[in-house]
């Protein structure tokens, strides 16, 4: 494969005239037609974080938000004092419930998050309302669903605010990356106020993940994801690269440096693909067709497609996961397994420490036994999606 390695050695030189960083926030700006103020950080996670710290979110303070995500979610407000009241998710659409929802607002609630899981809208616009007026941020979690439409807009835009993650396996990636959009002007100036205190990558983490842009670029499709994501997690594990998340961030304070930018290779990285951002929405269109044509003839239960979706990874419940994504690896089928409890990843076991009571959100925790998803990124061709398919038809079992 040949490859221009020019543009990404001239973003990493400190010297560089432009800086990527404020060219790929302008290009976000425009993609949302200029309805948004983008803010980089290093993870989506972080842009969480970053938003949390801007409105002074603190001890006695609430955050309503669904179980069936990330621990590093929660983890982004928690070290800051404030607490998780988590709620159930809708089992056809695995996405928050409004009624839910508003049910769990009290006097201490701040913030609301309204996840659209796998790129499925949830809807906002209901939510917005009812919170107008009540210093109640509403705010999106579109980590899966850059693209995706929300009542009639852009996902993203239909909140006080929403982030997006920009991680391997999201919409678009930009190797780890998260992005904060804020509709409102005061508070997109104390976001922009408090980025005095953000760290920045150094030259050796930007050169670490320009070098793991390069690899997933050259080496990783859906045949080949299985072994490239075993050999990142030893990598991870021996401590040679930078993974997903570190154990240091999932307790106690958060570690120094956790509060940190974008780097130039990530925003590099985010300016090339911004060229083709409706070329990337429209390939996962097409792809999410062709799996409901394909799994039409199949058991399993297509999956929910209101107006405006635009899947990230394409959700499905099988009866038999864990033997189906065992299989999958030794087969060299990419299926993926967000997520694996209702904070993945962490074991049952632990979700108390982050306020999850076990019980208490039963069909995040039944979906979280039974969703696996399949690739529908641009790396995924057709033929991918068939393969996929006839894997599933193969060795799955759908639920009874
Ligand atoms: C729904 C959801 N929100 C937030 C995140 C965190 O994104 P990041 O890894 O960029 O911090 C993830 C990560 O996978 C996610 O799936």
């Amino acid at each position: 494969m040949k490859m221009n390695l020019q543009p990404l050695v001239e973003a990493l030189s400190p010297h560089a005239g432009k800086d990527p960083r404020d060219g790929f926030a302008r290009d976000l700006q425009d993609w949302f037609g200029g309805t948004v103020q983008a803010f980089l950080y290093f993870r989506g996670r972080v842009a969480l974080h970053a938003l949390c710290r801007a409105i002074g979110l603190g001890p006695g303070d609430e955050v309503v938000m669904p179980a069936f995500t990330c621990v590093v979610v929660p983890r982004a407000f928690q070290p800051l004092g404030a607490r998780a009241v988590f709620i159930d998710i809708d089992p056809q659409t695995y996405n928050t419930q409004p009624e839910a929802l508003l049910a769990a607002i009290g006097p201490r609630t701040r913030m609301v998050l309204v996840q659209h899981t796998f790129g499925i809208p949830a809807p906002t616009a209901r939510i917005v309302e009812a919170c107008r007026g009540r210093d109640i941020l509403v705010v999106e979690d579109a980590c899966h669903a850059f693209g995706t439409e929300v009542d009639g807009r852009p996902a993203g835009t239909v909140g006080n605010a929403a982030f997006l993650s920009t991680q391997w396996n999201k919409p678009f990636t930009t190797g780890l990356g998260g992005i904060l959009l804020v509709r409102d002007g005061d508070l997109a100036a104390r976001v922009q106020a408090d980025r005095a205190s953000l760290a920045r990558p150094g030259i050796p983490l930007d050169a670490e993940l320009a070098v793991l842009q390069l690899a997933h670029a050259a080496l990783v499709t859906p045949r080949t994801h299985g072994w490239a994501q075993q050999m990142y997690r030893a990598l991870t594990a021996l401590g040679l690269v930078t993974g997903s998340w570190s154990n240091d961030e999932l307790a106690g304070p958060l570690p120094p440096g956790y509060f940190c930018d974008m780097g130039r290779a990530q925003a590099m990285a985010g300016r090339l693909v911004a060229r083709d951002f409706a070329s990337n929405v429209a390939h996962r269109r097409r792809m999410q067709q062709r799996y409901r044509d394909l799994l039409a003839g199949t058991p399993f239960a297509i999956a929910p497609d209101p107006p405006g979706t635009v899947l990230s990874r394409y959700p499905l419940r099988v009866a038999n996961k864990q033997e189906l994504l065992d299989r999958a690896a030794m087969a060299g089928v990419e299926v993926g397994s967000w997520f694996e409890t209702p904070l993945h990843p962490m074991p049952l076991s632990r979700l108390r420490d982050y306020g999850y009571e076990l019980g208490s959100c039963p069909e995040a925790e039944r979906a979280a036994r039974e969703v696996i998803n399949l690739p529908i990124s641009v790396r995924a061709r057709e033929s991918d999606v068939e393969r996929a398919v006839r894997f599933l038809s193969r060795h799955g079992r759908p639920p009874a």
